[in-house]
């Protein structure tokens, strides 16, 4: 079982929509895969979960345990402000800490509305996860003007759909 992480929690975001194209594409390819959006976090988790209460949120531990039980995951990340949203590194700092990610394995997925695809994001978020002792698939996609290059459910710009597929393909035999 793949747990695909939603990056951001704002409504109706982009990352959902992608997020849910994955599990799709993991599907053709005959694997299950679950969807873990950040958007349905109990709204206090940064002031009732993290820290001295780490661990005592019972709603929030749903979350934690569904970390704790997979092996693999995908994150997809939005670019907010140069980096990836504060609310997905809110979120890692609330997991147990520090092997939640030891030893398991990520596939890094950025999003933007402008060109970057969220390269820095990306960069800044696979820092993260190498200190957290994760093992982080080498190619890592990027989606930018993602507006354009994602309609309906589908990447529409050929090369950047082989290139996701190509990627997923890769990851699923890391
Ligand atoms: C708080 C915030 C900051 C953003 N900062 C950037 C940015 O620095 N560069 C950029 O290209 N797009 C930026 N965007 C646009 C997002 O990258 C774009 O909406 C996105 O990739 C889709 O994210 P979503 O999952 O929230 O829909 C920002 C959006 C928000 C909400």
């Amino acid at each position: 079982m793949i747990t695909i992480i939603s990056g951001t929690n704002r409504l109706n975001s982009k990352s959902i929509e992608l997020s849910k194209y994955y599990q799709n594409q993991l599907k053709k390819e005959g694997l299950e895969a679950r969807i873990l959006d950040l958007s349905l976090l109990p709204a206090d988790f940064a002031f009732s979960a993290l820290y001295a209460n780490g661990g005592k949120n019972d709603e929030f531990n749903l979350f934690r345990n569904i970390i704790e039980d997979s092996q693999k995951f995908i994150f997809v990340v939005p670019e907010y402000n140069g980096s990836f949203p504060g609310v997905l590194k809110a979120f890692i700092d609330g997991l147990k800490y520090p092997d939640s990610f030891t030893d398991k394995k990520a596939l890094l997925v950025g999003i933007s509305s402008g060109i970057q695809g969220s390269a820095l994001a990306l960069s800044h978020l696979n820092d993260i996860l190498n200190y957290l002792n994760m093992h982080v698939y080498g190619t890592r996609l990027k989606i930018p003007l993602i507006e354009k290059n994602f309609i309906n459910g589908e990447i529409v710009d050929p090369k950047i759909n082989a290139l996701s597929l190509d990627q997923l393909k890769g990851f699923i035999k890391f």
